[in-house]
Protein backbone atom coordinates (compact mmCIF):
# COMPACT_ATOMS: atom_id res chain seq x y z
CA UNK A 1 0.00 0.00 0.00
CA UNK A 2 1.92 3.38 -1.13
CA UNK A 3 1.01 6.40 0.35
CA UNK A 4 -0.73 8.69 -1.04
CA UNK A 5 0.25 12.19 -1.80
CA UNK A 6 -2.63 14.44 -1.41
CA UNK A 7 -2.17 17.65 -3.01
CA UNK A 8 -5.27 18.83 -2.04
CA UNK A 9 -4.26 18.67 1.49
CA UNK A 10 -1.37 20.65 1.27
CA UNK A 11 -2.60 23.06 -1.01
CA UNK A 12 -5.17 24.34 1.86
CA UNK A 13 -2.41 24.82 4.04
CA UNK A 14 0.23 26.35 1.96
CA UNK A 15 -3.32 28.38 0.90
CA UNK A 16 -3.59 28.81 4.36
CA UNK A 17 -0.21 30.98 5.04
CA UNK A 18 -0.83 32.77 1.70
CA UNK A 19 -3.74 33.87 2.94
CA UNK A 20 -2.29 35.69 6.13
CA UNK A 21 0.41 37.10 4.03
CA UNK A 22 -2.20 38.48 1.68
CA UNK A 23 -4.21 40.12 4.33
CA UNK A 24 -0.83 41.69 5.92
CA UNK A 25 0.26 43.22 2.52
CA UNK A 26 -3.12 44.27 1.68
CA UNK A 27 -2.95 45.91 5.62
CA UNK A 28 0.22 47.65 3.91
CA UNK A 29 -1.38 49.34 1.25
CA UNK A 30 -0.66 46.53 -0.80
CA UNK A 31 -3.36 43.96 -2.77
CA UNK A 32 -1.58 41.31 -4.86
CA UNK A 33 -3.03 41.04 -8.23
CA UNK A 34 -2.94 38.58 -10.91
CA UNK A 35 -3.87 39.00 -14.42
CA UNK A 36 -4.57 35.95 -16.42
CA UNK A 37 -4.31 36.11 -20.41
CA UNK A 38 -6.64 33.40 -22.02
CA UNK A 39 -6.87 33.57 -26.03
CA UNK A 40 -9.37 30.97 -28.05
CA UNK A 41 -11.47 29.19 -26.36
CA UNK A 42 -9.95 25.84 -25.75
CA UNK A 43 -12.08 23.90 -23.12
CA UNK A 44 -9.01 22.69 -21.06
CA UNK A 45 -7.52 26.19 -20.55
CA UNK A 46 -10.60 27.78 -19.75
CA UNK A 47 -10.93 25.30 -16.59
CA UNK A 48 -7.16 25.81 -15.62
CA UNK A 49 -7.92 29.92 -16.14
CA UNK A 50 -11.29 29.17 -13.79
CA UNK A 51 -9.31 27.57 -11.05
CA UNK A 52 -6.84 30.08 -10.85
CA UNK A 53 -9.52 32.77 -11.17
CA UNK A 54 -10.79 30.78 -8.11
CA UNK A 55 -7.94 30.49 -6.41
CA UNK A 56 -6.92 33.98 -6.28
CA UNK A 57 -10.91 35.47 -4.99
CA UNK A 58 -10.41 32.29 -1.94
CA UNK A 59 -7.45 33.97 -0.90
CA UNK A 60 -7.84 37.94 -1.27
CA UNK A 61 -5.82 38.26 -4.85
CA UNK A 62 -7.45 41.07 -6.94
CA UNK A 63 -7.27 39.14 -10.27
CA UNK A 64 -8.49 39.88 -14.55
CA UNK A 65 -9.43 38.06 -16.69
CA UNK A 66 -8.61 38.90 -20.30
CA UNK A 67 -10.71 36.53 -22.76
CA UNK A 68 -9.32 37.05 -25.87
CA UNK A 69 -10.88 35.62 -29.60
CA UNK A 70 -8.37 33.04 -31.20
CA UNK A 71 -8.52 36.01 -34.04
CA UNK A 72 -6.52 38.03 -32.23
CA UNK A 73 -3.38 39.50 -34.13
CA UNK A 74 0.18 38.57 -32.24
CA UNK A 75 0.86 42.55 -32.31
CA UNK A 76 -2.69 42.81 -30.39
CA UNK A 77 -1.76 40.58 -27.39
CA UNK A 78 2.08 42.20 -27.58
CA UNK A 79 0.23 45.76 -26.83
CA UNK A 80 -2.17 44.09 -23.68
CA UNK A 81 1.08 42.25 -22.37
CA UNK A 82 2.56 45.65 -22.48
CA UNK A 83 -0.43 47.54 -20.82
CA UNK A 84 0.16 44.58 -18.08
CA UNK A 85 3.27 44.86 -17.59
CA UNK A 86 2.64 48.54 -16.88
CA UNK A 87 -0.20 48.45 -14.93
CA UNK A 88 0.73 49.24 -11.30
CA UNK A 89 -2.36 47.17 -9.55
CA UNK A 90 -0.97 43.64 -11.04
CA UNK A 91 2.01 41.65 -9.79
CA UNK A 92 1.65 38.74 -12.10
CA UNK A 93 0.74 38.69 -15.97
CA UNK A 94 0.20 34.41 -17.19
CA UNK A 95 -0.86 34.50 -20.67
CA UNK A 96 -2.57 30.71 -20.78
CA UNK A 97 -0.55 28.48 -23.24
CA UNK A 98 -0.75 27.23 -25.51
CA UNK A 99 -1.57 30.13 -28.12
CA UNK A 100 -2.75 29.38 -31.60
CA UNK A 101 -0.67 28.86 -34.42
CA UNK A 102 0.05 32.01 -35.86
CA UNK A 103 0.66 33.56 -32.56
CA UNK A 104 5.08 33.63 -31.41
CA UNK A 105 4.72 31.63 -28.38
CA UNK A 106 8.12 32.76 -27.25
CA UNK A 107 7.90 36.07 -28.32
CA UNK A 108 5.01 36.85 -26.36
CA UNK A 109 6.93 34.88 -23.56
CA UNK A 110 9.53 37.54 -23.89
CA UNK A 111 7.56 40.49 -23.64
CA UNK A 112 6.27 39.66 -19.98
CA UNK A 113 8.38 41.35 -17.51
CA UNK A 114 10.88 39.37 -15.71
CA UNK A 115 9.27 40.50 -12.54
CA UNK A 116 5.68 39.50 -13.42
CA UNK A 117 6.39 36.45 -15.13
CA UNK A 118 5.21 34.40 -12.21
CA UNK A 119 4.86 31.46 -14.36
CA UNK A 120 8.87 31.75 -14.70
CA UNK A 121 9.22 30.92 -18.37
CA UNK A 122 10.67 34.10 -19.35
CA UNK A 123 14.21 33.34 -20.22
CA UNK A 124 15.67 35.54 -17.66
CA UNK A 125 13.97 33.85 -14.98
CA UNK A 126 14.68 29.95 -16.42
CA UNK A 127 18.55 31.08 -17.01
CA UNK A 128 18.30 32.20 -12.81
CA UNK A 129 16.50 29.32 -12.13
CA UNK A 130 19.13 26.90 -13.90
CA UNK A 131 22.06 28.73 -12.25
CA UNK A 132 20.54 28.34 -8.93
CA UNK A 133 19.70 31.99 -8.30
CA UNK A 134 15.69 31.89 -9.11
CA UNK A 135 13.51 34.79 -8.76
CA UNK A 136 10.18 32.73 -9.50
CA UNK A 137 10.11 28.80 -9.48
CA UNK A 138 8.18 27.12 -12.53
CA UNK A 139 5.04 26.39 -10.79
CA UNK A 140 4.04 22.22 -11.45
CA UNK A 141 7.88 21.65 -10.76
CA UNK A 142 8.06 23.17 -7.70
CA UNK A 143 4.46 21.79 -6.38
CA UNK A 144 6.15 18.44 -6.92
CA UNK A 145 8.80 19.60 -5.15
CA UNK A 146 6.74 20.34 -2.22
CA UNK A 147 4.96 17.39 -2.13
CA UNK A 148 8.22 15.05 -1.77
CA UNK A 149 9.38 17.43 1.08
CA UNK A 150 6.07 17.27 2.82
CA UNK A 151 6.37 13.65 2.28
CA UNK A 152 9.48 13.06 3.94
CA UNK A 153 11.03 12.16 0.49
CA UNK A 154 14.88 13.73 -0.34
CA UNK A 155 16.13 13.25 -4.18
CA UNK A 156 19.43 13.64 -2.70
CA UNK A 157 21.67 10.33 -4.02
CA UNK A 158 18.37 8.80 -5.55
CA UNK A 159 17.82 8.07 -9.42
CA UNK A 160 15.20 10.55 -10.52
CA UNK A 161 13.57 9.96 -13.57
CA UNK A 162 11.57 12.63 -15.61
CA UNK A 163 9.58 11.23 -18.37
CA UNK A 164 8.80 14.28 -20.62
CA UNK A 165 10.54 17.05 -21.56
CA UNK A 166 8.81 19.99 -21.88
CA UNK A 167 9.89 23.68 -21.37
CA UNK A 168 6.73 23.81 -18.43
CA UNK A 169 7.30 20.40 -16.64
CA UNK A 170 10.09 18.04 -17.77
CA UNK A 171 13.00 20.09 -18.06
CA UNK A 172 12.74 22.62 -15.06
CA UNK A 173 11.32 19.64 -12.66
CA UNK A 174 15.04 17.66 -14.27
CA UNK A 175 16.66 20.99 -12.89
CA UNK A 176 14.70 21.31 -9.29
CA UNK A 177 15.45 17.70 -8.72
CA UNK A 178 19.25 18.09 -9.75
CA UNK A 179 19.48 20.96 -7.28
CA UNK A 180 18.19 18.63 -4.46
CA UNK A 181 21.53 16.61 -5.45
CA UNK A 182 19.34 14.10 -7.21
CA UNK A 183 20.92 11.93 -10.18
CA UNK A 184 19.08 13.08 -12.63
CA UNK A 185 17.58 11.27 -16.27
CA UNK A 186 15.24 12.71 -18.60
CA UNK A 187 13.40 10.48 -21.03
CA UNK A 188 11.22 11.47 -24.07
CA UNK A 189 9.57 9.92 -27.38
CA UNK A 190 13.19 9.08 -28.85
CA UNK A 191 14.41 7.06 -25.65
CA UNK A 192 15.40 3.68 -25.87
CA UNK A 193 14.25 1.39 -23.63
CA UNK A 194 11.60 3.77 -21.86
CA UNK A 195 10.39 0.90 -19.70
CA UNK A 196 14.48 0.02 -18.35
CA UNK A 197 15.12 3.35 -17.72
CA UNK A 198 12.02 4.09 -15.92
CA UNK A 199 12.53 0.89 -13.64
CA UNK A 200 15.80 2.41 -12.10
CA UNK A 201 13.84 5.21 -10.56
CA UNK A 202 13.87 5.86 -6.95
CA UNK A 203 11.86 8.86 -7.82
CA UNK A 204 9.57 8.49 -10.92
CA UNK A 205 7.97 11.98 -12.62
CA UNK A 206 5.85 11.19 -15.64
CA UNK A 207 4.52 14.71 -17.58
CA UNK A 208 4.42 13.39 -21.19
CA UNK A 209 0.64 13.73 -21.57
CA UNK A 210 -0.15 10.29 -22.53
CA UNK A 211 -2.85 8.37 -20.44
CA UNK A 212 -1.11 5.05 -18.18
CA UNK A 213 1.96 5.12 -20.15
CA UNK A 214 3.80 4.39 -16.98
CA UNK A 215 2.63 0.45 -16.56
CA UNK A 216 3.42 -1.16 -13.11
CA UNK A 217 6.37 -3.35 -15.02
CA UNK A 218 8.20 0.20 -15.38
CA UNK A 219 8.08 1.12 -11.39
CA UNK A 220 10.58 -0.29 -8.94
CA UNK A 221 9.56 -2.10 -5.67
CA UNK A 222 9.18 0.89 -3.20
CA UNK A 223 9.60 3.73 -5.99
CA UNK A 224 7.88 7.48 -5.37
CA UNK A 225 5.36 8.13 -8.40
CA UNK A 226 4.73 11.39 -9.11
CA UNK A 227 1.85 11.64 -12.07
CA UNK A 228 1.98 15.52 -13.56
CA UNK A 229 -0.17 14.06 -16.52
CA UNK A 230 -3.59 14.79 -16.69
CA UNK A 231 -5.77 13.35 -20.17
CA UNK A 232 -9.52 13.62 -20.86
CA UNK A 233 -10.52 10.21 -21.84
CA UNK A 234 -13.08 9.62 -24.83
CA UNK A 235 -15.65 8.67 -21.46
CA UNK A 236 -14.82 12.51 -20.29
CA UNK A 237 -12.85 10.96 -17.25
CA UNK A 238 -9.54 12.51 -16.60
CA UNK A 239 -6.80 10.06 -16.08
CA UNK A 240 -2.87 10.53 -15.56
CA UNK A 241 0.46 9.11 -17.34
CA UNK A 242 0.53 6.33 -14.69
CA UNK A 243 -1.71 3.03 -14.56
CA UNK A 244 -3.04 4.33 -11.29
CA UNK A 245 -4.50 0.90 -10.17
CA UNK A 246 -1.32 -1.21 -11.31
CA UNK A 247 1.48 0.98 -9.86
CA UNK A 248 0.27 2.03 -6.59
CA UNK A 249 0.77 -1.54 -5.01
CA UNK A 250 4.29 -1.26 -5.77
CA UNK A 251 4.73 2.58 -4.79
CA UNK A 252 6.05 3.65 -1.76
CA UNK A 253 4.54 6.57 -2.65
CA UNK A 254 2.07 8.29 -5.55
CA UNK A 255 0.25 11.38 -6.37
CA UNK A 256 -3.65 10.34 -7.27
CA UNK A 257 -4.54 12.07 -10.31
CA UNK A 258 -6.96 14.96 -9.74
CA UNK A 259 -5.97 15.49 -6.79
CA UNK A 260 -2.27 15.22 -6.55
CA UNK A 261 -0.27 17.95 -8.77
CA UNK A 262 -2.74 19.56 -9.92
CA UNK A 263 -3.71 21.53 -6.72
CA UNK A 264 -0.29 22.46 -6.35
CA UNK A 265 0.45 24.22 -9.73
CA UNK A 266 -2.21 26.53 -8.97
CA UNK A 267 -1.10 27.44 -5.21
CA UNK A 268 2.49 27.40 -6.24
CA UNK A 269 1.30 30.56 -8.96
CA UNK A 270 -0.57 32.09 -6.23
CA UNK A 271 2.84 32.07 -4.03
CA UNK A 272 4.59 33.69 -6.71
CA UNK A 273 1.82 36.45 -7.33
CA UNK A 274 2.33 36.78 -3.42
CA UNK A 275 5.90 37.61 -3.55
CA UNK A 276 5.83 39.15 -6.61
CA UNK A 277 3.52 41.80 -4.73
CA UNK A 278 5.69 41.71 -1.71
CA UNK A 279 8.81 42.61 -3.79
CA UNK A 280 6.62 45.56 -4.98
CA UNK A 281 5.52 46.56 -1.68
CA UNK A 282 9.25 46.67 -0.86
CA UNK A 283 10.10 48.77 -3.72
CA UNK A 284 7.53 51.32 -2.20
CA UNK A 285 9.40 51.01 1.22
CA UNK A 286 6.25 49.71 3.07
N1 LIG B 1 -0.52 25.58 -19.95
C1 LIG B 1 -0.37 24.40 -19.28
N2 LIG B 1 0.22 24.63 -18.09
C2 LIG B 1 0.44 25.97 -18.01
C3 LIG B 1 1.00 26.80 -17.01
O1 LIG B 1 1.47 26.35 -15.94
N3 LIG B 1 1.02 28.13 -17.30
C4 LIG B 1 0.56 28.64 -18.46
N4 LIG B 1 0.65 29.95 -18.66
N5 LIG B 1 0.03 27.89 -19.41
C5 LIG B 1 -0.04 26.56 -19.18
Amino acid sequence: MALILDGKALSAKIRESLKEEVAALAAGGTVPGLAVVLVGDDPASKIYVNNKKKGCKKLGIHSEEYLLAASITQRELLELVDMLNKKPDIDGVLVQLPLPGHIDERAVIRAIAPDKDVDAFHPENVGRMVAGDPLFLPCTPAGVMELLREAGVSPAGKECVVVGRSNIVGKPQAMLLLHEHGTVTICHSKTKNLAEVCARADILVAAVGKPRLITAGMVKEGAVVIDVGMNRLPDGSLCGDVDFDAVEPKASCITPVPGGVGPMTITMLLKNTVKAAALRAKKKGR
